[in-house]
């Protein structure tokens, strides 16, 4: 018994999910689309159209209200793209960092990500194991698109998912950073599910702050939608640059 409705295909384009900070610069919206799906709503209509001759749909993950990360419908969002007709996903995913080294204001391209404290799968009734890996292709494109916007980048890096909404405890940073380079809310859930339906899954990580108890300036959220506001230039950038590169 198969618990996902088949997927009609409609035509391929590239998805792209983001935090509330970015907009696409550049986007020439040709529809604003709403999506039922059998997980219910996702987080908001989906602008459709083209940016740098590449078709796109593009979607807010916390929606028009602000969707807190442990309340976002992913099941929704990554039923309604593959319904879409999209091929491949990139996530833009605020991060905080683990290590000195990547400082606020960087761009992590994860090479693997960990949570194996909350799985979200869209089969829930019948045996399904993926192996979990982010696209390899997806992510060379990235690396290449990032080199040439000419961004602070790192390359690769585990992606470690917490659970939200509060930051993590002091405690818990020091026990993560043995595992992993930045922390975030979402990425995982939305590569696990692509790769559940066939989508090819990267993400661009925007480090939006150290980790609490790295460095020595006291974390607020302020800080972190402040520094994600600043990224957001940087990431338009690289994503006109993998649009031109592939359109
Ligand atoms: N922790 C968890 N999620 C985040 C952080 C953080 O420090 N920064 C941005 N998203």
């Amino acid at each position: 018994m198969t618990m996902v409705p088949p997927f009609p295909y409609y035509e391929v384009m590239v998805g792209i999910i983001a935090g509330g900070n970015l907009s696409l610069e550049g986007m020439e919206v040709a529809e604003k689309k709403g999506m039922e799906t059998p997980f219910g709503e996702p987080s908001d209509h989906f602008s459709v159209g083209y940016l740098k001759g590449r078709e796109v749909a593009f979607l807010p993950r916390h929606g028009p209200q602000g969707i807190p990360p442990h309340r976002i419908n992913h099941r929704a969002n990554i039923y309604a793209l593959k319904r879409l007709g999209v091929s491949e996903v990139i996530g833009v995913n605020s991060v905080g960092s683990l290590r000195e080294k990547i400082p606020p204001g960087w761009i992590v391209i994860p090479h693997d990500y960990l949570n194996p404290w909350q799985i979200l799968s869209f089969y829930e009734h019948q045996a399904m194991h993926i192996t979990p890996a982010l696209d390899g292709r997806l992510r060379d494109l990235l690396i290449r698109a990032a080199t040439e916007a000419g961004v602070s980048f790192v390359k690769e890096g585990v992606y470690i998912q917490t659970i939200g909404p509060r930051l993590e405890t002091k405690a818990e940073i020091t026990m993560l950073m043995n595992f992993g380079d930045v922390v975030g809310m979402t990425m995982a859930h939305e590569a696990t599910l692509c790769q559940e339906v066939g989508l090819a899954y990267a993400s661009i990580c925007s480090v939006d702050n150290y980790c609490h108890g790295i460095g020595d300036r006291p974390l607020t959220e302020g800080e972190i939608s402040e520094r994600a506001r600043e990224n957001a230039a940087q990431i338009q950038r690289i994503l006109a640059r993998l649009m031109e590169e592939t359109g």
